[in-house]
């Protein structure tokens, strides 16, 4: 992602129309991330099928090649494959590692890396990345005898990482987040002993299926999955993944499916992990008119296509630090869907919304307030006056993907066309957003 404004690539939001058809999103961000990793350190292949083609997913596989894993292209609709390297084969890359702009990358790459004894690494990563903070993973690690450098006492990219001799540990992670969980259970596999993670609530938990699939061992237990044990020892045996689409991408299209008048849309193999479905709730919340269809698992995630029609005003919703781990990123798109509806949501406990790619709290409120919704800021949320009517008007998406792609779905209610700075964004996790958009919509 571009680090800095251009507005060559000023591109025009339309408003009006409707949307209609069948499509499939692309692959789960956090499962193709995962995939790319764990294959790197496995005995043998790891084929990969419908991996995300996108830059975040690219980052990790760049730096993955730079330690010496053999990685094929990653292109549109062509199955990848990893050829392991074991747990302990990586190389010390000759140059520093780029996350670019992807937490994930930067974050599980930590984890994967400060294991890695007798060897030094680097890690940065875009404007963006640089400002995001790191010691949420180095402070755990660092307990399990990681030693990892940078500014404001290790917060900050760039990163240092020399490679240890690591011990297990019993760590409560201050945060429910998924990359912190991931980096320690990555950092746990080649550590001496066995290490405990308890989260404060459950996350995503993409990282704890794969590693059993792989030969890990591992246990979940705790109220809820919310403590993982794990044993160094098993070697991991390359497997074949399955990437299903990312409900995060979905969910611009369940919003708007249920928001802009006369829509239909079928969303088909969206991935349905409990951990990731917290949009749903929220749509029942709103009343939206929405069906699951086609149940069934695949290589060890839950799948299924959803029917999303529009039908009549939506309720407005209320969302708190509970729901919060399930629906992370679907904050921005459920902001735009809250100014359409029947009056004030209000979203509490999403702290973690301002650590993200931006501040997404701050910059989904001044984008769409520029465009007339109401919104108020609080420190850990937002409180959304539903009912004003939106116009055109001129959108930056601020570096951010989810930004990016939510103006889009809030400029189809609008009263006149706006023009976004920076789309381009949207090729972090969706890079035929744009693409997706003009076959949906219909005049
Ligand atoms: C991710 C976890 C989430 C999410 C991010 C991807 C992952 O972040 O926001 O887009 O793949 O583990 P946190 O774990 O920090 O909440």
């Amino acid at each position: 992602m571009s680090d800095t404004s251009d507005t060559s690539t000023l591109r025009t939001l339309p408003h009006g129309g409707y949307l209609s058809g069948t499509l499939r999103v692309p692959g789960d961000k956090s499962i193709s991330h995962r995939a790319l990793l764990f294959g790197s350190i496995s005995e043998g292949v790891t084929t990969i099928d419908g991996l995300l083609p996108a830059e975040d997913p690219i980052s990790t596989a760049k730096c993955l090649r730079e330690m010496g894993v053999n990685i094929s292209p990653i292109k549109k609709g062509e199955s990848v494959k990893v050829q392991g390297v074991g747990l302990d084969g990586l190389q010390e890359p000759k140059d520093i590692l780029d996350c670019g702009n992807s937490g994930t990358t930067m974050r599980l790459m930590i984890g994967l890396l400060v294991g890695r004894k007798g060897r030094h690494f680097v890690l940065t990563g875009d404007s963006s990345l640089r400002r995001r903070p790191m010691k949420r993973v180095s402070q755990p690690l660092k307990l399990m005898g990681a030693k990892i450098n940078g500014r404001s006492d290790g917060n900050l990219a760039p990163l240092s990482v020399k490679g240890e001799n690591l011990h297990g540990a019993i760590i409560g992670t201050p945060v429910a987040s998924a990359q912190v969980k991931s980096a320690i259970l990555l950092a746990a596999l080649t550590a001496e002993g066995e290490t405990s993670v308890i989260e404060p609530a459950r996350s995503r938990d993409h990282s704890e299926r794969m590693l059993k699939a792989f030969g890990a061992n591992i246990e979940i237990g705790g109220e809820m999955g919310r403590h993982i044990k794990i044993w160094p020892g098993s070697k991991l045996q390359g497997q074949s993944v399955v990437v299903p689409g990312d409900i995060s991408s979905a969910a611009f299209w369940l919003i708007a499916g249920a928001l802009v008048p006369d829509s239909s849309i079928k969303i088909e193999n969206i991935g349905l992990n409990p951990t990731r479905t917290g949009i749903l709730e929220v749509m029942e919340q709103m009343e939206a008119d929405f069906e699951l269809l086609n149940m069934r698992d695949v290589a060890g995630e839950p799948v299924g296509d959803i029917q999303v029609t529009q039908r009549g005003q939506l309720k407005p919703f209320i969302l708190n630090a509970d729901i919060m781990p399930r629906l992370v990123d679907e904050v921005p798109i459920l902001t735009v869907a809250a100014c359409f509806c029947d009056g004030i949501s209000k979203i509490t406990g999403a702290n973690e919304l301002r650590v993200k790619e931006t501040d997404r709290l701050s910059v989904i409120t001044k984008q769409l307030s520029s465009m007339g919704a109401k919104i108020e800021e609080q420190a850990d949320g937002l409180t959304i006056y539903g009912g004003n009517k939106l116009h055109g008007c001129s959108l930056d998406s601020e570096t951010d993907h989810r930004i990016a792609m939510s103006l889009a779905i809030a400029s189809l209610m609008s009263n006149s066309d706006s023009t976004l700075a920076r789309s381009e964004a949207a090729a972090v996790s969706y890079p035929d957003f744009w693409d997706d958009l003009h076959k949906l919509r219909k005049q």
